[in-house]
């Protein structure tokens, strides 16, 4: 990562530039992780798409790579296996040479109403949700110091307050992560390790779609709230590039002089 202390003479094309910088994207088969990915391969960014379902990771980066004439490559990864993200690791720093942006997005978000979910449930969530962005910020930061580069946490409108019924697992899940995203930020400055997360409100994804279409285990109560889910306040439901365009600009030098913030990402809806 370049060390730009003042960036007041950088053009705007330079500062969104992404060319020649080795991103990991967790989660980047689909939904937001594909849509920040590809906001990535075309600011110029060798990508990684680490996601535990490889075969769509794999068309993911097929897609990418010709699109936009990108180095973008898919690996088997689960986060929450602390080998499987070293090795994920691994492979960015022995493909591209390093690790510079790495975004935690990969997420799940089962209905699970508080009197009907195990233990396990909760567990399931917690290891994805928080142990995943624990071990991907951990192997960041080791692959990051003394060169510098950014983390992106995807929290979401449900890591600062509660939300729709049947979620009290992912709703605390989410508030770990923005609270690692905070602790980190001070912890990592010194070794100018940029940390941000980004807290999105209901965008439509194959996740959701799943989720409503009752794949997941919907309940009914949460199910009576999803029309008012797909309401935003500038009067479209959000889509995955929302997030993409955003998580562009954390990761760049656009964003400089940013860490430890969440980007609230909701058109209005925490106004
Ligand atoms: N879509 C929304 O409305 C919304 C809102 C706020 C926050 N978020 C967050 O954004 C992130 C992405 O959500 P989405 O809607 O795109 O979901 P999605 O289900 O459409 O995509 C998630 C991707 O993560 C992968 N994945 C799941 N568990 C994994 C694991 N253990 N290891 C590796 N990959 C794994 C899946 O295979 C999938 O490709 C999640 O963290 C979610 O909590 C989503």
């Amino acid at each position: 990562m370049p060390e730009l202390k003042d960036a007041t003479e950088t053009t705007l094309a330079d500062l969104l530039s992404l060319k020649g910088r080795a991103a990991v994207v967790t989660g980047g088969a689909q939904g937001l992780g594909k849509a920040i990915a590809r906001r990535f391969a075309e600011a110029g960014a060798n990508v990684v798409i680490g996601d535990r379902n490889l075969e769509v990771a794999q068309q993911t980066a097929a897609d990418l790579s010709v699109r936009y004439g990108a180095n973008v490559i898919a690996v088997l990864l689960d986060v929450a296996d602390e080998a499987s993200v070293q090795s994920c690791a691994s492979t960015s720093a022995e493909r591209f040479g390093s690790i510079d942006i790495w975004v935690n997005n990969a997420g799940v978000f089962p209905a699970l109403p508080i009197n009907y979910m195990t233990l396990q449930d909760w567990e399931n969530v917690f290891a994805v949700n928080a142990r995943g962005t624990f071990l991907g910020a951990q192997a960041a930061a080791l692959a990051m110091t003394d060169r510098g580069g950014v983390i992106i946490n995807v929290a979401s409108l449900a890591g600062i307050r509660g939300i729709s019924p049947a979620l009290s697992a992912y709703v605390s899940s989410k508030h770990a992560v923005v609270g690692l995203t905070r602790q980190l930020a001070l912890e990592l400055a010194p070794q100018r390790i940029r940390v941000l997360a980004i807290a999105p409100s209901f965008v439509v994804t194959e996740g959701n779609l799943a989720l409503m279409q009752g794949n997941e285990g919907v309940t009914e109560a949460a199910a009576q709230d999803i029309p008012s889910m797909l309401q935003s306040k500038l009067g479209r439901v959000g889509v995955p590039d929302d997030i993409g365009r955003v998580a562009l600009f954390a990761a760049s030098d656009m964003a400089l002089f940013m860490t430890g913030t969440t980007l609230v990402v909701d058109a209005g809806e925490s106004a």
